[in-house]
């Protein structure tokens, strides 16, 4: 039987996973402002991917660390991969300038990989679901820590040139950026339909 101190313990853990889950919010790049996070916290944020469910204990999530001049490497890429895949009616300066500046206001950018299992027998949709399990965790860290994420899969994401640039193999993934940092600007309102919406209790029999 639980006693009280300890049901007290525990009221106040759900308190605060309660807390954590619902306000996490998503902090667009652009209002990140370039502080530096301390790379000890950013490895306790990784070490919680690793304790992410995986199916077969396959640990598909691979992670690339982008920071100080690596962030600029980064940038650079992604913005050269957009001039020359973007038909000159198309592009946009602006874009462009975003490309590489939005990069480089984040502290790190973690750039989030699914190594696909070698024999394939698992299927591939459960080794993406691992890979996201692991950047929730990362974003709920964070959250906990004060800091900012945001999950990106936009720009160059799904690029075989983004897979090369990140030596992945040809059956590897990459699932796009999780931008990790710090920002002047409080976060924004999210919102969701009630959950009531989204469920369905099966408890008859008929
Ligand atoms: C797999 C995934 C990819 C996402 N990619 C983008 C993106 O490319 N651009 C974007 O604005 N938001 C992206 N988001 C973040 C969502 O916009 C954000 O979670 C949503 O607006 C809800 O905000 P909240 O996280 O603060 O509740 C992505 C989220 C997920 C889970």
């Amino acid at each position: 039987m639980t006693n009280d101190k300890q049901q007290m313990t525990n009221d106040q853990y759900f308190d605060k996973i309660n807390y954590l889950m619902r306000s996490r919010r998503s902090t667009k790049p652009r209002l990140l402002n370039g502080k530096k996070i301390e790379d000890e916290i950013i490895w306790q944020i990784l070490e919680n991917a690793n304790w992410a469910p995986t199916h077969c204990l396959t640990q598909p999530w691979r992670f690339k660390v982008f920071t100080q001049a690596g962030l600029t490497k980064l940038a650079n890429f992604q913005a050269d991969l957009y001039k020359k895949q973007t038909p000159e009616a198309k592009f946009s300066a602006d874009k462009y300038e975003r490309m590489k500046s939005n990069v480089l206001k984040a502290s790190h950018v973690i750039v989030i990989c699914m190594k696909r299992q070698e024999n394939e027998i698992l299927p591939e949709i459960e080794e993406i679901e691992a890979v996201a399990c692991s950047v929730q965790n990362m974003a709920l860290t964070a959250a906990a820590y004060g800091l900012c994420s945001f999950w990106g899969s936009g720009g160059v994401t799904y690029t075989d040139e983004l897979k090369e640039f990140l030596g992945l193999g040809e059956k590897d993934r990459c699932l796009g950026y999780l931008y990790l940092g710090y920002s002047d600007t409080p976060a924004q309102i999210s919102k969701r339909s009630p959950i009531s919406e989204k469920v369905e209790w099966m408890d008859k029999a008929e």
